[in-house]
């Protein structure tokens, strides 16, 4: 067990007046400490100094209660050089089996669930577990340049002033909302000045905030289907009736009724990968013009092209205030930064500002620091080519594996953007069980069908299909995560 130091002060019970000598006391004070846990195993005491200045005892006495705790195995370590509370405790020693669980029934308080809660589901959303293929929605996080991240962290931290660690407005460090509209009005094909950007503490959080703002308990909600279902759920959890919308090959069809709201991911269409027509495009908007509703362009991976034509962002063609767009930087750096952004109408930057004032402030400033210094000093434009080359590679290997090894069993349709694809079943098999005959060997791939809500999730003529993660893997995995597949889809095509 490492050892930890207690930076904390320490606070000891008041010695009680009368006989109980200072030394007896304190001894007595540290073993209650340490047998009921506060001091854990592992634990560093104060040095014997601070202690007798803090209890105003000399400190001969203190040196004695450490040596009297030290004897019967309670701390150790030398004085001088740091003491620590004992992994294993002399109590621990004379203990037979666990402690008994009190039996006394606890009172349960009545919980008054508000309508959201009710409504929120329980989901397992933050999953650490070996890369492996073919997992989708994770960039290459072993290219990630760590140590220039850490220079450009310690560099702001040395020259943090006290207006720094204060904070920033709202809508986020004012030079990071320029440096992200420069980017975004130069390679993303969006139309906005930066009084229009909020950073914000990730593009889930985003499609809350939309959602709060503009959907009320039984307005209608059209979304991709199949499509990213942590949006749906948000929608879901503010009251919103959900329209399951179902896809071609030109991305989303146009609603066949009014709403208040369509969330859509034109760039790279989660989970099936189809970048929205231009076509289809300017019809959403027309839609969205009739209807008198809001669209949020999710455009959560699409900085990675690989081919075709740049199609402007949704957003970019609008002339009417339809549409809010809103990235991320989990899939372009890493998604523990959680840092994302919304571009806003303008009549809408005084809502948004003040839901973000009402909800977390502000991301953290140092993370928002670090990043306006990547994008401006040139390291992210670096990184986004790096990786794009990396990536085009990957998708190159996986796609030349399947034309060899998957032949008749699988198709990959081309990809112009992205981290992942898909793989659609030919010859009639299912995808759940596929999925589970490969989890047997050690990979990771989710069947589209779980993306799909409403009538379509049980619809036996929808197309079967695996997402396939290409860019966290290196070009070893791609190939063994074929080979598996190969034998997995030559087994149950022959069942
Ligand atoms: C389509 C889509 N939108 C939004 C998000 C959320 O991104 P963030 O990590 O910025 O909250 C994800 C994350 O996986 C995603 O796949």
């Amino acid at each position: 067990m490492p050892k930890r130091a207690t930076s904390f002060e320490l606070t000891l019970p008041p010695r009680p007046a009368g006989a109980v000598s200072a030394y007896r006391w304190l001894y007595a004070a540290l073993r209650a400490e340490i047998l009921d846990g506060r001091l854990r195993p592992g634990a560093r005491l104060p040095a014997t100094r601070d202690l007798a200045t803090r209890y105003t005892l000399s400190r001969g006495t203190v040196v004695t209660a450490f040596e009297q705790l030290r004897s019967e195995g309670y701390i150790e370590g030398t004085i001088g050089s740091g003491t620590y509370v004992s992994k294993v405790l002399p109590d621990d020693l004379f203990k037979v089996g666990p402690a008994p669980v009190p039996t006394r029934a606890v009172g349960k308080p009545r919980r008054h669930l508000s309508d959201w809660a009710r409504r929120v589901n329980p989901k397992e959303y933050y999953q650490q577990r070996p890369v492996r293929a073919f997992r989708a929605n994770l960039p290459a996080l072993d290219q990630f340049p760590t140590a220039l991240w850490a220079q450009l962290t310690a560099r702001c931290c040395r020259r943090a002033s006290a207006n720094f660690l204060i904070g920033c407005g709202p809508m986020g460090h004012e030079p990071l909302r320029q440096a992200v509209a420069d980017y975004l009005n130069t390679s993303r094909g969006v139309n906005c000045v930066p009084e229009q950007v909020a950073i914000v503490p990730g593009l889930q959080e985003a499609i809350d905030l939309i959602a709060r703002l503009f959907v009320n308990p039984g307005d209608r909600v059209c979304v991709e289907n199949p499509g990213y279902p942590d949006a749906a759920t948000v929608f879901a959890a503010a009251g919103a009736r959900i329209s399951a919308v179902s896809l071609d090959a030109e991305g989303m069809r146009i609603p066949e009724t009014k709403a208040t709201l369509a969330y859509v991911t034109p760039g790279h269409q989660f989970p099936t990968g189809i970048t929205m027509s231009l076509s289809r495009r300017l019809a959403l908007l027309e839609w969205a013009r009739k209807s008198d509703a809001l669209i949020i362009e999710d455009d959560y991976d699409s900085e990675y092209r690989y081919s075709g034509r740049p199609v402007p962002a949704l957003q970019g063609l609008d002339r009417d205030g339809l549409v809010v767009f809103a990235g991320s930087f989990s899939k372009v750096l890493f998604s523990s930064l959680r840092l994302g952004y919304l571009v806003v109408p303008h009549d809408l930057v005084d809502i948004v500002k003040a839901a973000r004032a009402t909800m977390s402030r502000h991301p953290h400033l140092l993370e928002q620091v670090v990043l306006c210094d990547f994008i401006t000093e040139g390291h992210f434009g670096r990184h986004l080519r790096r990786m794009r080359e990396i990536y085009a590679e990957r998708l190159g290997i996986l796609l030349d594996a399947a034309r060899t090894r998957l032949d008749g069993l699988i198709e990959i349709p081309a990809i112009e953007a992205g981290l992942q694809t898909v793989g659609w079943l030919t010859n009639g098999m299912k995808a759940e069980p596929v999925a589970r005959a490969l989890a047997a060997r050690q990979m990771e791939v989710i069947p589209i069908s779980r993306y799909r809500t409403g009538d379509d999730a049980d619809d036996s003529d929808a197309r079967e299909g695996l997402q396939l993660g290409f860019a966290a893997i290196d070009a070893h995995e791609i190939r063994r995560g074929i080979d598996e597949l190969a034998r997995v889809l030559a087994r149950s095509a022959s069942d």
